[in-house]
């Protein structure tokens, strides 16, 4: 019989509703051994919650005090999806609660923050925690990873991950959150999209030991929406360069979070080059990834349709399309398959220790853009 995890939802916004259509359409799914029910919904946005009582049937709390649902017997879980600087308050509350977490990214708002939920976390061995990063459950990104794990790619000649979004090259586009250092963060658009592309680099045990970052501020100052204007503190772009030494490889790396690059919606991509073999994926071809072998001869790149070639089965037809939702509910998938004992199907959602190494790595690109210098990462630095 299909297990059920029952959960509570800590910040109903854009991230809480996925989730919730993600949890609604299980069925998708073929095989599973369990599945999520949402039974408590909490935000300070009464709309929001009336959006959950609305269309979630299943929901039998809804507050504006997290307080009150941690205090709900009936929740296994916590999805957690608030603003940056809510972090380390509400996922140390979930934890000291008794309950699974799947945190938003960052995972803390900065290293120190970081750092007090992992100190918590540590007394609670027995609870699942992960951070949310949904984009390496896209099928094109599931063979570059496998192609990277098989080892025949040879030496490595540079791995590039970015994340590219556009929308804030409007200056009119009005201020929220996500723009304010003091709610986002000194990382802005790194603690933004930072984990999303460092979860496979991480994964496959690609740490820079050191880096130098250029760090972008165009857009100075946003409308707030009521006629004026408010300062936007935020960094907007962010490319680190750094150097990865692993086994008997070593290679440069670049990171790009970009919230202002022309004409990109969404993209997040991967790119590894290696002397032998190479492998690409964009979500701008989302069923597509592409790989080059190289054996002495023609240096050509080969290019497959995956179509909904899902790392957990589901009902749709293998030549039809996957995209953003369905790559939430393979996270989700991960997670919850976690909850009931199995493995992920191989590829879990990123791990407290790869939220931590992800913040040693934000944390020197923020003092190398700064100070226009290289910095060494400080992995241990972050655990302490
Ligand atoms: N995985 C992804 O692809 C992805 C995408 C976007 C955002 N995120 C992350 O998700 C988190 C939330 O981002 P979002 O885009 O959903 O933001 P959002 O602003 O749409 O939603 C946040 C919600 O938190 C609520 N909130 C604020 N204070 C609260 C409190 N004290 N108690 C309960 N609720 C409270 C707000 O009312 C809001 O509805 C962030 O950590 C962000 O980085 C992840």
């Amino acid at each position: 019989m299909t297990k059920i995890f029952r959960f509570g939802v800590i910040g109903c916004g854009l991230m809480g509703r996925e989730f919730a259509s993600a949890a609604a359409r299980w069925l998708h799914l073929a095989d599973v051994k369990a599945r999520p029910e949402i039974v408590a919904v909490c935000d300070t946005n009464a709309t929001l919650l009336d959006w959950f009582t609305d269309h979630v049937p299943t929901v039998r709390q809804a507050t504006a005090d997290y307080k009150e649902l941690l205090a709900n017997p009936e929740i296994d879980a916590v999805y957690c999806a608030v603003p940056h600087v809510l972090h380390q308050q509400i996922y140390i509350d979930v934890l000291k609660a008794g309950k699974h977490l799947l945190g938003e990214k960052p995972f803390g708002m900065d290293a120190a923050q970081n750092r007090e939920i992992t100190a918590v976390l540590s007394e609670h061995p027995e609870l699942l925690v992960r951070c949310s990063s949904e984009m390496p459950f896209f099928p094109g990104a599931q063979k570059v990873i496998a192609l990277a794990r098989s080892g025949e790619m040879g030496e490595i000649l540079e791995v590039e991950a970015g994340f590219l979004h556009s929308s804030d090259i409007d200056r009119q586009k009005p201020i929220n959150w996500k723009r304010m250092t003091e709610i986002n963060g000194d990382y802005g658009c790194m603690g933004d999209l930072g984990m999303h592309v460092l979860h496979v680099p991480l994964r496959l045990g690609w740490r820079p030991a050191n880096l130098h970052a250029q760090l972008v501020k165009k857009v100075r100052e946003r409308p707030d929406g009521k006629g004026g204007m408010l300062p936007c503190t935020t960094w907007d772009n962010a490319t680190i360069s750094g150097r990865v030494r692993s086994g008997d490889q070593d290679f440069p790396m670049v990171l790009k979070t970009w919230r202002i690059a022309p004409g990109e919606s969404n993209t997040w991509y991967i790119r590894i080059l290696g002397m032998k073999k190479s492998a690409f994926f964009s979500t701008k071809s989302p069923r597509q990834w592409q790989w080059m072998d190289y054996n002495g001869g023609a240096q050509a790149w080969s290019t497959e349709d995956l179509g909904y070639a899902s790392l957990f089965p589901a009902i749709t037809g293998k030549i039809f399309e996957f995209g953003f939702a369905d790559a939430i509910q393979q996270m989700w998938a991960a997670f919850v398959d976690e909850l009931a004992g199995g493995n992920a199907n191989g590829f879990g959602c990123a791990t407290p220790a790869e939220a931590q190494a992800h913040h040693a790595v934000l944390t020197a690109a923020l003092r190398s853009g700064r100070d226009d210098v290289v910095v060494p990462v400080d992995y241990d630095g972050a655990s302490v």
